[in-house]
C-alpha cells in the first residue's frame, strides 16, 4: 500500500513494485492520476487498487486499509509518501492553517494509515517505509512547518520501532534531500495557497531514478534509516560539533538570505 502514489516517489515505487510482481494499493487525492498509475501497474502484470482520498481523513484511512485487505487478502508493506511542502519564512506567514494542514497530511496522515494497517502488517512480519526529509533531521529556513512535520514523523517511527523490536517487522525512515519530482508545483506559500517554488536552491536535485534505486536497496536490505546524500550524512555528525555551521549550510541550500 502506497500513500502519495499518484506522483513522484510514490508513483515511481508503485511501478518498481509492479515490475517485481507485487500488487499495489494506490492512495492519493487525484483519481485520474491514480487511474493512470494503476493502468501502467496492470500493464506490468501486477494488480492495482485505486483508493482516492485525503490521508488527513481518519475514516478514509480505515476504509482504505479494509478495501486493500478485501482486494488482496493481506498487507506486507506500507509506504507513506503522501506529503506537501511549504516555502515561506515564518515572518511571512499570513495564514496559520498552513501549519495545521502540513501537520495533518505529513504527520497525522502517516499515523492514521499506520494505526489501521499495523494489525495486518504484524501478522505478516511486514514493513513500513516512511518518506521523511533532510528537514526531519535538521532545521531549514522557509520550511518551519514542514520541518516540524518531518521531525514529528521521525520521532513517531523511531519510537514505534522500539515498541516493535520483538517482532519481525521493519521500519525504514527515508530522508531525501532535493529530489526531482513535481513536489514544488504544489508547495504552499505563506498564505496557505499553492505558491510554486520561487526559492533559490543552490543544490541540484537528485534524479528520481537514483532516489528510487536507493530506496529499493534500503527496503530490500531492511535498513532502519536512509539518509540520501553524503552531504546530509556528514551534516548529521557535523551538527553535534558545529551546529551553527550546519545552520549556515541549510540557509545556503534553500537560498535564505536571513533578515
Ligand atoms: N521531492 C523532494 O525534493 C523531497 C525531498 C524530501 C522529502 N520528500 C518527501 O517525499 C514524499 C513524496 O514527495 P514527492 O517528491 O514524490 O512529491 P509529489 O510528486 O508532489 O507527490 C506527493 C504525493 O502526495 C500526495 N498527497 C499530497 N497531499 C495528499 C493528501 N492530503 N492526501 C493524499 N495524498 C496526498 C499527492 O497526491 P494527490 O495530489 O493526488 O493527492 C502525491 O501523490 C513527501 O512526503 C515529501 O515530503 C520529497
Amino acid at each position: 500500500m502506497i500513500t502519495g502514489a499518484s506522483s513522484g516517489i510514490g508513483e515511481a515505487l508503485a511501478l518498481e513494485f509492479a515490475r517485481r510482481g507485487i500488487h499495489v494499493a494506490l492512495v492519493g487525492r487525484r483519481i485520474d492520476a491514480l487511474e493512470s498509475v494503476a493502468a501502467r501497474v496492470r500493464e506490468l502484470g501486477a494488480g492495482a487498487l485505486v483508493l482516492p482520498g485525503d490521508v488527513a481523513d481518519r475514516d478514509f484511512a480505515e476504509s482504505a486499509v479494509q478495501k486493500t485487505i478485501e482486494a488482496f487478502g493481506a498487507l506486507d508493506l506500507l509506504v507513506l509518501s503522501a506529503g506537501i511542502s511549504m516555502w515561506a519564512r515564518f515572518d511571512e506567514v499570513k495564514e496559520l492553517d498552513l501549519f495545521e494542514r502540513i501537520m495533518k497530511v505529513n504527520y497525522l496522515g502517516a499515523v492514521y494509515f499506520t494505526y489501521f494497517a499495523l494489525p495486518y502488517l504484524r501478522t505478516r512480519g511486514g514493513d513500513i517505509v516512511a518518506i521523511s526529509s533532510h528537514t526531519g533531521i535538521t532545521g531549514v529556513p522557509t520550511r518551519t512547518g514542514y520541518a516540524a512535520s518531518k521531525h514529528a514523523l521521525q520521532g513517531f517511527f523511531d519510537s514505534l520501532r522500539v515498541e516493535l523490536r520483538e517482532t519481525p517487522m521493519n521500519i525504514l525512515v527515508v530522508s531525501p534531500g532535493f529530489v526531482d519530482t513535481p513536489i514544488r508545483e504544489n508547495i504552499l506559500g505563506g498564505d496557505g495557497q499553492k505558491a510554486g517554488y520561487q526559492g533559490r536552491a543552490t543544490e541540484a536535485p537528485m534524479p528520481l531514478e537514483e532516489a528510487i534505486r536507493q530506496i529499493l536497496e534500503a527496503i530490500e536490505g531492511r535498513k532502519r534509516e536512509l539518509v540520501m546524500t553524503g552531504r546530509a550524512r556528514f551534516g548529521r555528525f557535523l551538527r553535534l560539533i558545529a551546529p551553527a555551521l550546519v545552520d549556515r549550510i541549510a540557509a545556503k541550500a534553500v537560498g535564505d538570505p536571513g533578515r
